[in-house]
């Protein structure tokens, strides 16, 4: 929560449909102009009386009305529409900019005409048909939809505004519905476009590859089109469904920002266009290669949604902070997204596919002395006629593999869950890794459906860790992935589930497969967490490749990276926290060296990193641990579980990154500043330059703070720790960490 807010209430507009806050509306009935605003924003746009078109005014910091547009604009070779700022930018009328809604008619010409028609107004906020969103109650949000209608071609579209005052963030989509007499086809739908002024911007993403995810990559916006996607089907490791526009000054504390995300897991387009103009278009939606969308006469399509979070003065820790708190209160509809998670032990690193029940019972006795309290059986627990002992078969077949669990789960289950977490009451819980969407072509789900897993014609089916991708667009695919998890769900108690994707798609039937596909999956996984609230969902996809605001609507966390060094994994985890919140993530401790990297780092410092994320686990065989090791690692998760609850609930700041500091630095406090905690870290060894004075955040600089890490403590007010800073000495060794708890007297 972003806490002790005030609310600053702007006038009320009273509309005749009710009170309808932070929504008001001006002007000539035909053409009225529509500012969505709290005390600290403002989004503004209004119809153009000749043409019916929606004019962009503003979208940033709190204004009080709208100043006209700058008429002073010579044509050239462009029509009218390219010399204006448009809300809903159609083609095909002499806009040569990118249009963010590009329609295929059924005579075969792409040209539109949406024009205003009317608008209503509603608190709350209407629910996307069969897609992922934010929800919120009447006093949470309004809503303002506009409607639009095409004469030309009897194509309606539904435009949604919805605005969070608490959290600086407006969310739109749209919907087309054919209200004409042949099939049209969508070949673009940005969900968000935004026609910007001409204005300095640097334009911030997360780029990446399997284990490196998330890169900071920071670039000017110059003139044409600059921009990312995602083609992969997934929206993939390769970039993340975000993107950030900021001043060229704009800091991590300073600045105005603003962020734009995607709530979707399928293949998406983020494009900035500058014009001659200097004007910069902003479109975020859809990826055109994976769209031709058919929209039958009477039908509709619903286009994802975009957030969107402007920071006025508090730069991209403001920006991430509105996303954060946005995301858990009002995207996440898991009632664990507030709970601490239990400590767990994962055995994929440490056993792989190498394992029958005594010996995973083994290690689970093994997680339960170290203080762990969740036991994760990863892959390879299942397949009966292609037995999977590695990643070559199985995959589609879950059913328990009878030579390593001849009784099947249940008992198994039952045997880990009878085990007591040391020095507790509490018994041992226990989940599973599944893979749900995939097939191995050695399977008997592949011999009995090889028309299942995506193909186009009889081109070959690429293969990649030797699996295919099973095409949820098909109804009878959803309701076999639904049943056959029901009914491993049903054989034993199960607290837990980890669900991975581990490779993108290939030869899709049509670009339009891609979006079925989502519309299917999301169908499957509302089914399965509606059935069951009490498992915590985990999503995975070979690490961060599905790290995006459209499963995190279903599941809490999401597993953010294979890469489990330490080092790697605070630029890996920092560069994730732009756009989501440290609770969201799964991070575990692995053994030494790194199977990534080959890097060795000490054991609490990799507790460190991995201690900054809502969900902590180790990831290793404790046999192969050395006895210090294994000594430290019961009071290592002692003090992980007890700041985990505000690292969960906590605001988060990153004070110095590990892109621009050998001393990275992060720390959560609770919004009423009661208490905080400090992450601070040493990468190399450095006898000079000495380390900056780390200057906190978020605390009451009136009120005194004990600062210690439970062994020593000294007192300081809040003002000393936030102005002066705190001076950490380090020793001459290289990848050093801290963690000090900040309690207010
Ligand atoms: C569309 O048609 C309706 C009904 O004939 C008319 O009232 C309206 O003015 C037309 N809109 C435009 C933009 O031509
Ligand atoms: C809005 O601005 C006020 C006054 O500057 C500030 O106290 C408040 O925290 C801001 N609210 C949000 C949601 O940023
Ligand atoms: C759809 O078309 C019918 C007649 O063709 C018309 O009466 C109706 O108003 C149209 N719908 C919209 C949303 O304009
Ligand atoms: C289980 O695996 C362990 C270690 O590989 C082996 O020693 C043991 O014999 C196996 N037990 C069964 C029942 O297969
Ligand atoms: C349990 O208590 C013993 C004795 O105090 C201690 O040595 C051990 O580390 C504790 N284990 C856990 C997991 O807390
Ligand atoms: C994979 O496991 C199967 C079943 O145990 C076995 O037949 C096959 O040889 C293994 N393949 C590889 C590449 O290890
Ligand atoms: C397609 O698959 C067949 C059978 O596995 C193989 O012989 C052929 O070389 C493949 N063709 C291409 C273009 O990869
Ligand atoms: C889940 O799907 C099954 C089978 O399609 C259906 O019977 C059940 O009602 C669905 N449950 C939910 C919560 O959607
Ligand atoms: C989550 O919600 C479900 C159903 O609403 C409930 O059965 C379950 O106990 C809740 N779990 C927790 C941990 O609160
Ligand atoms: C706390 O800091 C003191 C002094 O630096 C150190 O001796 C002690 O080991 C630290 N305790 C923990 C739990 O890190």
């Amino acid at each position: 929560m972003l806490g002790a807010i005030l609310l600053c209430l702007l006038p009320t507009v009273a509309l005749g449909q009710g009170d309808v806050k932070w929504i008001t509306i001006d002007g000539d009935s035909a053409a009225p102009s529509f500012s969505l605003a709290s005390c600290n924003i403002s989004y503004q746009f209004h119809v153009d009386p000749l043409t019916l078109d929606l004019i962009h005014d503003h979208w940033g910091a709190y204004a009080a009305e709208t100043v006209p547009q700058f008429d002073g604009v010579t044509g050239g070779w462009g029509g009218p529409y390219t010399y204006s700022l448009r809300e809903f930018p159609d083609s095909g009328r002499g806009d040569f900019r990118i249009p963010t809604i590009h329609i295929e008619h059924s005579t075969g010409d792409t040209v539109s005409a949406f024009a205003y028609t009317s608008y209503e107004v509603s608190a709350g906020k209407p629910a996307l048909p069969g897609l992922p969103a934010t929800f919120g109650a009447d006093g949470d949000v309004s809503t303002l939809t506009i409607h639009m209608y095409d004469n030309y071609s009897s194509i309606a579209a539904d435009l949604y505004y919805s605005i969070f005052p608490r959290y600086n963030s407006v969310a739109r989509s749209f919907r087309i519905t054919n209200n004409g007499s042949e099939e049209v086809k969508i070949l673009r739908a940005s969900s968000w476009s935004i026609d910007m002024p001409n204005e300095e911007l640097d334009m911030i993403d997360l780029h990446g590859d399997w284990a490196s995810e998330a890169r900071v990559n920071r670039r000017k916006v110059v003139y044409g089109e600059q921009g990312f996607r995602s083609t992969a089907g997934y929206s993939s490791h390769f970039h993340n469904p975000f993107l950030a526009l900021v001043s060229p000054t704009t800091t991590e504390f300073l600045g105005s920002a603003t962020g734009y995300s995607l709530i979707y897991t399928g293949s998406f387009a983020a494009t900035v266009e500058r014009w001659s103009t200097g004007w910069v278009r902003v479109l975020l939606g859809l990826n055109p290669l994976h769209l031709s969308w058919p929209v039958a006469p009477g039908e509709t399509f619903t286009s994802p949604e975009v957030v969107s979070v402007f920071s006025n003065d508090k730069g991209l820790n403001g920006m991430s902070q509105s996303l954060h708190a946005l995301y858990k209160n009002h995207l996440s509809r898991s009632n664990h997204t507030f709970e601490t998670r239990p400590p767990l032990l994962n055995s994929w690193e440490g056993l792989g596919f190498d394992f029958n029940q005594t010996s995973m019972v083994h290690l689970a006795q093994q997680a339960a002395e170290l203080g762990c309290s969740l036991f994760v059986n990863d892959d390879g627990w299942f397949g009966t006629t292609y037995p999977r002992d590695n990643d070559t078969l199985g995959l589609g077949d879950w059913t328990p593999q009878p030579a390593k669990f001849p009784d099947g789960l249940g008992p198994y289950v039952e045997e880990v869950t009878d085990i007591t977490v040391a020095n507790t009451t509490s018994k041992m819980t226990f989940g599973l890794w599944v893979e749900p969407e995939m097939v191995d072509p050695k399977s008997n789900l592949y011999n009995e459906h090889p028309d299942w897993a995506m193909h186009a014609r009889s081109h070959n089916r690429t293969l990649v860790r030797n699996q295919l991708v099973l095409n949820l667009g098909l109804p009878d695919v959803q309701d076999y992935v639904i049943s056959t998890i029901e009914k491993v769900l049903d054989s034993a108690d199960i607290s837990y589930i980890k669900w991975d994707n581990n490779r993108g798609m290939h030869e899709l039937p049509s670009p339009a497969a891609n979006h079925a596909y989502m519309l299917g999956m999301y169908r499957v996984i509302d089914n399965l967490t509606q059935a069951h609230p009490e498992i915590l969902w985990e999503g995975c996809a070979s690490g961060g490749g599905r790290f995006d605001p459209g499963l995190l609507h279903y599941w809490p966390q999401s597993w953010t990276s294979d890469d489990t060094d330490g080092l790697e994994r605070l630029f890996i985890q920092f560069g994730t926290s732009y756009a989501y919140p440290p609770s969201s993530m799964g991070c575990h401790v692995s053994v030494v060296p790194n199977g990534q990297t080959g890097r060795t780092t000490p054991l609490a410092f990799r507790s460190a990193v991995a201690s900054m994320c809502g969900s902590f686990g180790l990831e290793l065989d404790p046999s192969d641990l050395e006895q210090a090791d294994l000594d430290a690692i019961p009071g290592m998760i002692a003090l992980q579980q007890q700041i985990n609850p505000i690292v969960i609930n906590g605001n988060f700041y990153r004070l110095a990154t590990p892109d621009e500091s050998n001393w990275p630095a992060a720390m959560f406090a609770y919004p009423d500043a009661s208490s905080a905690v400090l992450f601070a870290f040493q990468v190399r060894s450095s006898l000079k330059p000495l380390p900056p004075p780390l200057k906190l955040k978020g605390l009451d600089p009136d009120a005194k703070y004990t600062v210690g890490n439970g062994t020593v403590g000294t007192t300081w007010s809040g003002s000393t720790l936030m102005n002066k800073g705190l001076s950490l000495s380090w020793p001459t060794v290289d990848y050093q960490s801290i963690i000090l708890q900040l309690q207010k007297q």
